[in-house]
């Protein structure tokens, strides 16, 4: 498809439409080895090769990241009291329209996926796609294989609601706590600590692990992020 070079620039992050003028002026937008002079000039960034100040351009429809979301942080764009995720993103992988594509708790840690493709987001959010989650949780109190049964049976939240079953997997004492691995096939408010809580038990921590078979880069420190390609989220988050 045939965009305005500015518009292709300021889309990918590389500088604002301002500056792309600038930049054609002084000839530093080239296409297919031609200098293209004039910011309104439309070319096909699929199907062209761009190079800016001598650098490549790599061009991307839309941007998928993956984060580790630190505590503290919302699961939100903007917010003007509290750090979001959306903050987080280094410039060179900031984009217009970034969010993210399903929340966690301010204290929960672990994989968020931004992007700026709404109508991806909306299809692996949607609950008839059913993208599984897997959490670690830290939790106190007696879980057993009573609490394994009950979150493999649909739990009864307090407010009467009744959770999808769900995969509880004791993996270990971890202190005074018990470390668990749970697998959502849904996302109501706060589900895990409050199906904990249906079975007398408090989650201490909470880390998003995967999302459907994407696993969160271990190599990402909290607040860190880092690009996936599309091609890696469609083998694993659709069906
Ligand atoms: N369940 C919760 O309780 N909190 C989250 O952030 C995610 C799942």
């Amino acid at each position: 498809m045939l965009q305005r070079i500015d518009k292709i620039l300021s889309s990918q992050g590389i500088c604002t439409r301002k500056q792309a003028k600038q930049l054609c002026k002084a000839g530093q937008v080239i296409v297919d080895g031609i200098a293209v002079v004039k910011p309104e000039q439309k070319v096909d960034p699929e199907h062209s090769n761009l190079v800016v100040s001598g650098k490549p351009v790599l061009f991307r429809r839309h941007l998928y990241l993956m984060m580790n979301k630190p505590q503290g942080v919302v699961s939100a764009s903007r917010d003007p009291n509290t750090p979001t995720v959306v903050d987080l993103v280094p410039e060179h992988l900031k984009r217009q329209g970034l969010f993210p594509a399903g929340r966690l708790d301010k204290d929960t840690t672990g994989f968020v996926l931004l992007t700026d493709d709404g109508e991806f987001a909306h299809k692996i959010l949607s609950p008839k796609n059913h993208v599984p989650k897997t959490y670690l949780a830290s939790v106190s109190g007696k879980v057993d294989e009573r609490v394994v049964q009950a979150f493999q049976q649909g739990i009864v939240l307090a407010d009467g609601s009744r959770c999808k079953s769900a995969s509880l997997r004791i993996i270990g004492q971890q202190g005074n706590h018990i470390l668990t691995e749970v697998i959502l096939h849904e996302g109501m408010y706060h589900q895990i600590k409050r199906m904990f809580a249906a079975c007398g038990c408090h989650v201490e921590t909470l880390h998003r692990l995967k999302i459907g078979g994407l696993t969160l880069d271990e190599n990402l420190a909290p607040g860190e992020c880092r690009e996936i390609l599309y091609k890696e989220l469609k083998e694993n988050l659709t069906h």
